[in-house]
C-alpha cells in the first residue's frame, strides 16, 4: 500500500489516502502540543515510539475482543489503518484522580477510585473540547444511543486489558483518552492511538510519570520517559 495524497495534518500525525479507499496511512510525528496547541515542542523519537506502542497495544486489544482500526505497520513511523468516520467524542477513562479531574473537582492527584469513571468531551478544537454527557452528545447528533452504549462497553474493556498489561510492566494506568470510528456498515471500532501522549502511566513503585505530563508540566526527562515506557512494553512482549 502506498501514500497517494495527504488528507490531513494533525498535531501529532499526518494522514494519507492510499490506493485503496478502505485504508489510510498514518504517519507519526515528533511534534508535541499541549493545552489545545498553546504549548508547542518536539519530543525526539516520539513518533517512532507512539507508532510501535499503539500498534502493539491495538493488536493485543484485537486479541481480547476489541475491534480496532489497526491493519499493518509499514515502517518506524507509518501504519496502515482502516478508514473510518471518527465519532467526534474524546472518551476518557480514569482509574485514579489526576489532570483535569483533580482541577475540576478540587482534589489531589492519586486517589484510587473504587471503580473506573468514563467521561466524554466534544472533539472540537475551536471550543476547546468541552466536557459533555450522553444526552448532550445525543442532542448534538454526535452519536446514537446504541453507539454510545457500544463505545462505553468497549472503552471499559480496553481499560481492563490495558490496566492488567501495564501492571505486569510495573506501571499504573492512571487514565487515558480513546477515539472511536464507524466503518461503512456502521460497526464501531477503536481508532486514533494509544500511547504516552494519550495515557497517564506512572511507575507503580515510585509514581514517577512516564508519559506526556512530563512535557505538559515541564518536568524534564521527557525523551527518557518515553524510551523507558517503550522498553518496559518491549520487555513484557518478548
Ligand atoms: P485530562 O486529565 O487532561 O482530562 O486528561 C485525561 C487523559 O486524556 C490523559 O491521559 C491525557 C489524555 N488527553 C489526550 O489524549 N488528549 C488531550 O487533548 C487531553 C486534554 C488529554
Amino acid at each position: 500500500m502506498v501514500k497517494i495524497k495527504q488528507l490531513y495534518e494533525g498535531k501529532a500525525k499526518k494522514v494519507y489516502e492510499t490506493d485503496d479507499p478502505q485504508y489510510l496511512i498514518v504517519s507519526y510525528k515528533d511534534d508535541a502540543t499541549a493545552f489545545n496547541g498553546l504549548k508547542k515542542g518536539t519530543i525526539a523519537g516520539k513518533g517512532v515510539i507512539n507508532n510501535r506502542m499503539s500498534n502493539r497495544l491495538m493488536k493485543m486489544l484485537e486479541n481480547n475482543g476489541v475491534p480496532t482500526h489497526y491493519v499493518e505497520e509499514l515502517s518506524d513511523r507509518d501504519t496502515v489503518v482502516r478508514r473510518v468516520s471518527i465519532v467526534p467524542l474524546e472518551v476518557i477513562i480514569r482509574n485514579i484522580s489526576a489532570g483535569s479531574f483533580s482541577k475540576r473537582y478540587g482534589v489531589e492527584e492519586g486517589i484510587v477510585f473504587a471503580r473506573p469513571t468514563i467521561e466524554f468531551s466534544y472533539k472540537n478544537d475551536e471550543l476547546g473540547d468541552p466536557l459533555l454527557n450522553d444526552d448532550h452528545a445525543l442532542a448534538l447528533g454526535l452519536a446514537t444511543e446504541e453507539e454510545i452504549a457500544e463505545i462505553k462497553r468497549l472503552a471499559f474493556r480496553v481499560n481492563d486489558v490495558l490496566k492488567q498489561f501495564w501492571a505486569g510492566c510495573g506501571v499504573t494506568l492512571v487514565d487515558f483518552k480513546l477515539e472511536f470510528g464507524r466503518l461503512p456498515d456502521g460497526k464501531i471500532i477503536l481508532a486514533d492511538e494509544i500511547c504516552p501522549d494519550t495515557c497517564r502511566l506512572w511507575d507503580s513503585k515510585t509514581k514517577e510519570k512516564l508519559d506526556k505530563d512530563r512535557f505538559r508540566r515541564d518536568l524534564g526527562g521527557v525523551e527518557d520517559a518515553y524510551a523507558e515506557i517503550m522498553r518496559r512494553l518491549n520487555e513484557a512482549m518478548e
